[in-house]
């Protein structure tokens, strides 16, 4: 009844493998790329070889594929999936259409993850249900953009297995050269995104070349077909292995006598008598009883919804989680995370979202956008707001503690959704890194040798002289001429360059707003500790904003900080010229080159402001040392 290429359904759907008796294992998976690529045939074929489909859907599709479909008399695979895709679009909430199918060996549960541009909202829905991902790519076009994208997010959302199907093997005659050349992109890629686990398999979801059986057209091809890999790729390990983790979902107590914690544990085991701390509320007690669907059982594991009773009567409610007393789980109430954007509104850092992690819901805003990430090239960018489908890292404060993980270190407990407040919908969702509460558990250590007694060894007053202005400016020339002077008159210093700080302690930052904050951040500190050390200390950098440079100042005492405002024209700078940067910059080679492309915030308020087009160095060196020696500080 098929014509060639396609094969015949192995059995009916009799057992769709969902029982609760069914001992084999289950696997989740996801399925991604664009519709062109065999979206939509491949799990058609896995559905239609599995006898997953019935008779009747069978013969609707081979009706609409005479009229509709692409493959000539084939029964086009993609329109059993698109049918049961129309079906679940009238429901307008549902982005991730899950199928069940099942082999001798394995149950499945495929999640599928429309291609239009809310894909984002729905691979991560997808991606944080799944173990492994499916990403499918067309032969004739190789590794894209959208095939980077799905990778990056796929590894963000922790998912370590990804089969790289590549697809459409017959319109490429089976060539062994085009499969290796992709799969070396690829594979390069991924490592660079942390995916370790990556199989490579060349398919045709329209012939089912290596999708169920061997290949005979790609002999060349000696590995598993895409379903032996299926079912056999190893996914049981973490989630039991990680430590006990258990958020409470409802306190069930139908009476005086009884208590129980419900929920599902997501990770690690539980057996009786263990002793438990509540995370949060940090009460502790042991466990008396753990009750399963069919009773009492002595252990429970991940992924089973169970109750707990406790020996002692603690205050646990919903939202706390149960951890072992020796493997607590982290409080916070202020995080860092990655997070994608899902919503058509960009995400804005004032506005106040709700959040939810495991069980717990709270009130949160986005205190910081550290950086967006672009997913092609994984190049950090500054950026103010993340729009639809964007990747930022940020900082994030919630109104209340709550409990939670490392994503890395359990991604059941380690990831959040933010959620509009007014609307209710879902428009963005991360995984946290780490908390940002460290400086509670650190407290600042006086030393005997401090700063005082380092200035008296030295004979001086440790001071700060900041040169701030354009580059060319003239300010490594005036401060490297002044720490001269300096050192003829017997006083300790030390000069921080700009361009020498940067091939150095921050050789890892660029040119962006960003960057350039913490550039100053970390020189400011730098040079904090150098004032500590009894220096007098000479900071020459561009510094373009205000806020850093006073956050420099209010890092010392108000006495030891000078500003020096290297005030020379723009059109002195970009004349001198020193390193040819401003020309690239006018051309268009260098961007976000400060006063081209880039802001600079010039000084209110300077203790000294040099007119670096018009004096001489030596006489603005000379006015430095004036001013210094009448404030007493040399
Ligand atoms: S700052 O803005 O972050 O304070 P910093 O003083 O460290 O800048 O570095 C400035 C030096 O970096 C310049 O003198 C120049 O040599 C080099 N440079 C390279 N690219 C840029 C750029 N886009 N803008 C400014 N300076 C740049």
């Amino acid at each position: 009844m098929m014509t060639d290429g396609m094969v015949e359904p192995r059995d009916h759907p009799t057992n769709q493998g969902t029982g609760d008796d069914d001992t084999r294992d289950q696997v989740r998976f996801l399925t991604c790329g664009s519709v062109d690529d065999g979206k939509s045939t491949l799990p058609g074929r896995l559905l239609y070889e599995t006898g997953t489909v019935y008779d009747d859907q069978v013969d609707a599709a081979r009706a609409e594929s005479k009229a509709y479909g692409t493959q000539g008399e084939a029964v086009d695979l993609a329109l059993l999936v698109d049918g049961l895709q129309a079906e679940r679009e009238q429901g307008i909430t549902i982005d991730v259409a899950y199928r069940y199918f099942s082999t001798p060996r394995r149950r499945f549960i495929a999640a599928d993850t429309p291609g239009h541009e809310h894909y984002t909202r729905n691979m991560a829905t997808g991606a944080s249900n799944s173990e492994v991902a499916v990403i499918l790519i067309d032969a004739r076009k190789g590794v894209l953009t959208q095939t980077r994208r799905h990778s990056y997010i796929v590894s963000l959302f922790g998912l370590r297995h990804v089969i790289l199907a590549v697809n459409k093997m017959d319109l490429v005659g089976y060539d062994a050269e085009t499969f290796a050349a992709i799969e070396t992109e690829y594979r390069d890629f991924a490592r660079t995104i942390g995916l370790n686990s990556v199989h490579c398999v060349p398919v045709s979801a329209l012939t089912g070349a290596n999708v169920f059986a061997p290949s005979t057209e790609m002999d060349w091809y000696r590995g598993p077909t895409l379903m032996h890999l299926l079912e056999t790729i190893e996914v049981a390990e973490d989630a039991t292995t990680r430590p006990f983790r258990f958020p409470v979902q409802w306190v069930n107590r139908p009476h005086q006598d009884f208590r129980g914690f419900a929920g599902t544990i997501v990770s690690g085991t539980v057996s009786l008598a263990e002793s438990l701390i509540a995370v949060p509320s940090g009460r502790q007690s042991r466990v008396r009883r753990i009750l399963g669907p069919s009773g009492d059982l002595e252990t429970a594991r991940a992924g089973q919804a169970v109750s707990l009773v406790l020996e002692d009567e603690i205050d646990v409610s919903r939202g706390d989680i149960l951890a072992p007393v020796d493997a607590p789980v982290s409080v916070t109430d202020q995080f860092a995370a990655h997070m994608i954007w899902m919503d058509d509104k960009p995400m804005l850092p004032e506005r106040t979202y709700g959040i939810r992690f495991a069980t717990q819901s709270a009130v949160a805003q986005v205190t910081d956008l550290t950086h967006r990430v672009d997913v092609n090239t994984l190049e950090k960018e500054a950026a103010k707001t993340l729009a639809m489908n964007e990747v930022g890292y940020c900082k994030i404060a919630v109104d209340r503690d709550f409990a939670f993980d490392s994503f890395k270190d359990n991604p059941g407990t380690g990831a959040f959704i933010l959620i509009d407040r007014m609307s209710h919908a879902t428009v963005g969702a991360g995984v946290i890194d780490f908390s940002l509460r460290r400086a509670d558990n650190l407290s600042w250590h006086d030393m005997k040798i401090d700063k005082a007694v380092r200035a008296a060894d030295n004979g001086q007053k440790p001071t700060m002289l900041w040169f701030t202005g354009l580059s060319g400016a003239g300010k490594s020339t005036i401060a490297d001429r002044l720490e001269q002077k300096l050192h003829e008159r017997g006083r300790r210093t030390y000069l921080l360059d700009g361009d020498n700080v940067r091939l150095g302690l921050n050789k890892d930052l660029g040119f962006t707003d960003q960057d350039r904050v913490e550039n100053i951040r970390r020189v400011a500190e730098v040079a904090k500790l150098m004032l500590d050390a009894g220096l007098i200390t000479l900071v020459s950098f561009i510094s373009p904003f205000r806020a850093e440079r006073d956050m420099a100042r209010a890092l010392v005492e108000d006495d030891e900080f000078f500003e020096i405002f290297v005030d020379t024209p723009l059109e002195v700078c970009e004349a001198r010229d020193p390193k040819g940067l401003y020309k690239k910059a006018r051309a268009g080679t260098l961007k976000n080159f400060t006063g081209i492309d880039s802001d600079y915030e010039e000084p209110e308020n300077p203790e000294i402001r040099l007119e670096g087009g018009a004096q001489s160095v030596e006489a603005m060196v000379d006015r430095i040392i004036d001013h210094l020696e009448r404030a007493g500080r040399i």
